[in-house]
């Protein structure tokens, strides 16, 4: 009612209360119910970031024990889900391929639909964080063709979907613990953020009271953008079109600051983030750490660094404040762990999970959770006569 206030993009309106994620953009902090992304990133995993976002606090051993068993007994797929992914084309990409197969879980597990009964919940949480790496895992083997592995639940949820990722049914298959704890802390810096669009994508379908598993679909197809998670997979292109163009950093650059249509320097700049995006520091500290190991491609990283040291003294982006964020250094180090350019969001949506989870059972609990219905400016017509075929 009364006068409506025009905010688009959201760019100064609250749309909740949440007690899971702090973020001060301007101090660079990020933290999970409390606990600095540093201290997370370092000493956590990344099932135990997710008990906590999910449940609020650190898990005793004995609740960490019982919440990893609860999840390794739910990694299969239903064989009858297992057959969609015969049913998309062979160059799909895998994002909405595992949307798809999220959604579909509403069909094979009718017993975890319910939002206000606490044990469905409670399952339609576990079997997500079990069968997502499993649903990930198969859209990238069925892009390349090769055949899916079941899971191997003696393994842990990261070394379970390297395997699955790049294992072949006849041969064991060894995981590089380097890659496992690389990967398993960059899960841990993707696993929330508070209402960034995905997240208030899934908070927006739940309000309607819709299932988690119909709520973390639509999560996933907002994370799919360029401007959100799709920007690791952008980044990559970027820098390999600039290697193919040649012409340089600084040539690139310029195209930037003239705002040539499509020409962004993906990987910078953040809506929250006018300092430095925490998440970036970390990742640029696990890239030099790995990257040598796992044999990077040289030549992509130095672009990338010439790129960001070039970004970061000019006056176009100092003026902006454009950072480097997450996204910026992340698929190299995917690129140097052997996946294809397209499982980089995939990867994303996979440390999202708990974040989306833990954002959409806070909004559930809530007793004064309304449903989310923004409202408009109309700029359209005023009333006019309808007319006939004859005078149109
Ligand atoms: N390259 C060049 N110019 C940029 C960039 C960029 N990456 N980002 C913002 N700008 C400019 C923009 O053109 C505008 O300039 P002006 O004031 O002259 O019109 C100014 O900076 C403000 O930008 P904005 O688009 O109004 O800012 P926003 O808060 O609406 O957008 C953003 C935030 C992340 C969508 C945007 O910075 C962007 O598109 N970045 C590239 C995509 C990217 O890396 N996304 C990942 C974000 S972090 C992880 C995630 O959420 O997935």
């Amino acid at each position: 009612t009364g006068v409506i206030t025009l905010d688009p993009g959201f760019m100064n309106t609250g749309s909740t209360t949440s007690a899971i994620t702090y973020i001060d953009g301007d101090a660079g902090i990020l933290r999970y119910r409390g606990y600095p992304i540093e201290q997370l990133a370092k000493s956590s995993t990344f099932l135990e970031t997710s008990y906590l976002l999910i449940y609020g606090e650190l898990p005793t051993q004995t609740e960490l024990d019982a919440f990893t068993s609860r999840i390794s007994r739910h990694t299969l797929l239903h064989e009858d889900l297992k057959r969609f992914f015969d049913g998309f084309p062979r160059d799909a990409h895998p994002m909405p391929v595992l949307s798809s197969a999220v959604s579909a879980l509403s069909t094979f597990y009718q017993d975890g639909l319910d939002p206000f009964n606490t044990e469905q919940v409670e399952l339609a949480t576990v079997r997500l964080l079990a069968k997502l790496p499993t649903i990930a895992a198969y859209a990238y083997k069925k892009s390349i063709g090769q055949p899916l592995l079941y899971p191997d639940n003696s393994l842990g949820l990261v070394e379970n979907f390297l395997r699955m990722s790049f294992g072949f049914p006849a041969e064991p298959y060894e995981v590089d613990p380097k890659m496992a704890k690389a990967l398993d802390q960059l899960l841990i810096l993707h696993a929330d953020h508070e209402q960034n669009c995905s997240t208030s994508t899934v908070r927006l379908v739940g309000s309607s009271h819709a299932n988690l598993f119909a709520s973390v679909s639509a999560g996933i197809n907002a994370l799919f953008g360029p401007l959100h998670g799709g920007a690791n997979q952008a980044v990559l292109e970027m820098l390999e079109k600039m290697r193919v163009e040649g012409g340089g950093v600084d040539a690139f650059v310029k195209r930037v600051k003239n705002k040539e249509p499509g020409v962004k320097l993906m990987g910078f700049g953040h809506r929250v983030y006018k300092n430095y995006d925490p998440r970036a520091a970390l990742v640029k500290a696990t890239a030099d750490e790995v990257l040598a190991d796992l044999g990077a491609d040289d030549e992509l990283l130095q672009l990338a660094k010439q790129l960001e040291e070039v970004a970061l003294s000019d006056e176009y982006f100092i003026s902006r404040k454009l950072y480097p964020n997450v996204d910026f250094y992340t698929g190299l180090i995917y690129k140097a762990m052997g996946f294809p350019t397209r499982m980089f969001t995939v990867l994303f949506a996979l440390g999202r999970l708990p974040g989306w989870i833990a954002q959409w059972r806070e909004m559930i609990a809530d007793p004064t959770t309304k449903i989310g219905r923004p409202r408009q400016v109309y700029t359209g017509y005023a009333e006019r006569d309808w007319t006939g075929m004859a005078e149109r």
